[in-house]
């Protein structure tokens, strides 16, 4: 007999192939789901290369589908796929209107979905995302893994956005080694999936308050992981995606190359935009620094980065080595 994980990779498999079908094949798919697609400006063969689908309004499409090809309403409900409340025993489709993302495993197998609703005026979350299941670990699993770890590993470097869209539009302008960790914190399991391929990470999120935040957390965790890092925000209201779109491929890799920082000019940056000249402010900013080089794995590599800092912000390096001393002490 099947095991339940075989199971609940085939249904996948099999809704995978049903989504693809209703956006190519249905008058609904095609109107609703492939004409959001084009509105983003994405083609055809980007839309294949990451099998993207529609779910169709209906709420019963999926379930009642899958229901007719003989799968039981226990796996149904495991993958969450369906779901079974009490006044629909019937059961109905997790993802209904949405244009799907299927999310891949290292080597291609689906593991779940995430769904975009078509407007951005609902008060739904503009993502719907498959909840933790046998199969799918979200914080085992990077977006885009499988469609770009041969090029992470020819270019000795992966690109980390926040997105789907931001995976997708890379690859479509040519920039193909890219991952993001969408819809949940970037995690240490994650990293080691990165680290399998290369230590080079350049973090590419959004640059609203929300990435800055999340591009601190990461920072300290990549360099805990012993990963080379460097960071670069996109101007407020822009993310990869947008960017992408609207510059040559060429651009956007010299750009990214041009103006990615190392982590102490990025942190420094950030902390120090308009307080430069306030001496309270500064100090925090140092400590806030060292915290972080606190994480760099490699003795020599922690040195190098200490004595950047002590450069930069004309401080004694034995000043700046009892804050490291110190740092390291309240991390243990
Ligand atoms: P963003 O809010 O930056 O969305 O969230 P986006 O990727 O730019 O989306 P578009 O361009 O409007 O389509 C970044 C990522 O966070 C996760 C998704 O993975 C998204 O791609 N997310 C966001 C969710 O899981 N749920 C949400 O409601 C929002
Ligand atoms: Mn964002
Ligand atoms: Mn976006
Ligand atoms: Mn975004
Ligand atoms: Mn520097």
């Amino acid at each position: 007999a099947q095991t339940d994980k075989e199971l609940l990779y085939k249904i996948h498999e099999i809704a995978n192939d049903f989504y693809q079908n209703q956006l190519f094949k249905t008058e609904e798919g095609k109107s609703i789901g492939l004409s959001y697609f084009k509105e983003r400006e994405l083609r055809n063969d980007t839309i294949e290369k990451f099998q993207l689908g529609y779910s169709p309004e209906n709420k019963h499409a999926f379930t009642d589908f899958a229901i007719d090809k003989a799968y039981k309403k226990e796996i149904l409900e495991k993958s969450g796929l369906s779901i079974f409340p009490e006044n629909a025993p019937k059961g109905i489709d997790r993802f209904r209107g949405r244009v799907l993302f299927p999310i891949h495993s290292f080597s291609g197998r689906v593991l779940g979905f995430g769904g975009r609703i078509l407007n951005n005026n609902l008060k739904t979350a503009k993502y719907l995302n498959s909840p933790e299941t046998d199969i799918y670990h979200k914080s085992d699993v990077l977006y885009g893994l499988n469609q770009s770890k041969q090029a992470i590993s020819k270019y000795n470097l992966c690109l980390l956005v926040e997105g789907y869209m931001d995976v997708v539009s890379l690859h479509q302008n040519g920039i193909e080694n890219v991952v993001a960790s969408s819809g949940t914190a970037l995690s240490i399991n994650q990293i080691k999936l990165i680290k399998r391929l290369t230590e080079n990470v350049t973090i590419l999120f959004d640059g609203d308050a929300a990435g800055i935040k999340a591009s601190f957390r990461s920072i300290d965790l990549l360099l805990s992981q012993g990963m080379n890092i460097r960071v670069l925000l996109f101007p407020d209201g822009e993310d990869p995606d947008s960017f992408a779109r609207k510059n040559p491929q060429d651009f956007v890799r010299n750009f990214i190359e041009k103006e990615a920082k190392d982590f102490i000019d990025f942190k420094a940056e950030v902390l120090l935009k308009e307080a430069i000249a306030d001496p309270v402010k500064k100090a925090e900013a140092i400590r806030d620094i060292v915290k972080s080089v606190a994480f760099v794995q490699n003795a020599l590599k922690q040195e190098v980065y200490l004595k950047e800092v002590a450069k930069k912000f004309e401080i004694s390096e034995q000043t700046l080595f009892n804050e490291l001393g110190i740092q390291k002490q309240i991390k243990q």
